[in-house]
């Protein structure tokens, strides 16, 4: 157990991968989604202690049907734009699919790539035991790794759709084998989604480090949301799990359609909005021949 004391919402020495593992048990963990810089900067301003840059961004941002279709380049290109606006917050780059399954080699090189080109702090992979080789190998060379386990959305032609995980005695043995050889590869935290309450809290218990639960009710050490969802700008569907604290998607339409109205009407810009030449050049411009039309 780290010796580090857990930075308070407002402090602002930027939080580490270790001053997460130590909040095991103490204040719950406050983690939310952003993708560039402008969403980075807002969440970083919330307060929140862990921003991810999740592969969720393939549906939220460029409107893919599911995680599937999102590649290294672009997570890298998105995670660097939000380290440019995270400057408090542990910044997590999300490993996309298929980017740390082949081999340790690939996983390293891929995981190294967060943190040299996203400017990223740490990693997050989907997975357990069968990943925890590659966690262990990333861990080693010193990138800290955020596990991720239930429903996993880059298994997501496996569960036959978005479908919550862990519902059978058996099926929570298994995700807390999963746990448990996760912690052991040396992971600094692991997000559990949309896995029964009982399950988090059995899993929540047996771990020494914190649980981060996205639909995995109130036990777990800390929440993670996903920030279109959050602030209602997402609507092709909202898990049960969600709680839109905005809906700043309507707010934005409505917003954006006044400024429509007003170039309509001739009601934007005005005077205030408007630049002059001094007086001087402006009467020089006068005197130039204009040409015939
Ligand atoms: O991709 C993502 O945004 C995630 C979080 C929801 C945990 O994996």
């Amino acid at each position: 157990m780290s010796t580090q004391t857990a930075p308070k919402t407002g402090q602002e020495r930027p939080v580490t991968a270790p001053d997460i593992r130590a909040r095991k048990g103490e204040s719950p963990i406050a983690c939310i989604t952003a993708y560039d810089y402008c969403s980075g900067t807002i969440a970083d301003q919330s307060g929140a202690d862990l921003v991810l840059v999740g592969d969720s961004l393939a549906m939220v941002m460029l409107g893919h049907e599911d995680t599937l279709s999102v590649t290294m380049d672009e997570m890298l290109h998105h995670t660097r734009a939000a380290s440019r606006g995270v400057k408090r917050a542990l910044l997590v780059g999300d490993m996309p699919f298929l980017s740390y399954n082949l081999s340790t080699e690939q996983a390293l090189a891929n995981a190294g790539r967060f943190l040299s080109e996203g400017r990223a702090k740490a990693v997050k992979l989907e997975g357990g035991v069968g990943v925890a080789p590659q966690v262990k190998a990333i861990v080693d060379a010193g990138i800290p790794v955020l596990g991720h386990i239930g429903l996993t959305p880059q298994h997501v032609a496996r569960f036959g759709g978005f479908k919550a995980q862990g519902k059978t005695a058996e099926a929570v043995k298994s995700m807390l084998d999963d746990a448990l050889a996760l912690e052991e590869a040396g992971v600094f935290a692991i997000v559990l989604e949309a896995v029964p309450e009982e399950a988090a809290q059995l899993i929540t218990e047996a771990l020494s480090v914190p649980t981060i639960g996205i639909g995995a009710g109130a036990v777990t050490d800390g929440q993670i949301l996903v920030y279109h969802d959050v602030l209602g700008m997402f609507d092709r569907f909202t898990p049960k799990f969600v709680r839109r604290y905005g809906e700043l998607g309507e707010l934005c339409a409505e917003t954006l359609k006044r400024y429509c109205d007003d170039v309509r009407h001739c009601h934007f810009p005005t005077e205030k909005h408007t630049l002059h030449m001094d007086d001087d050049e402006a009467a020089k411009l006068r005197k130039i021949k204009r040409p015939k039309r």
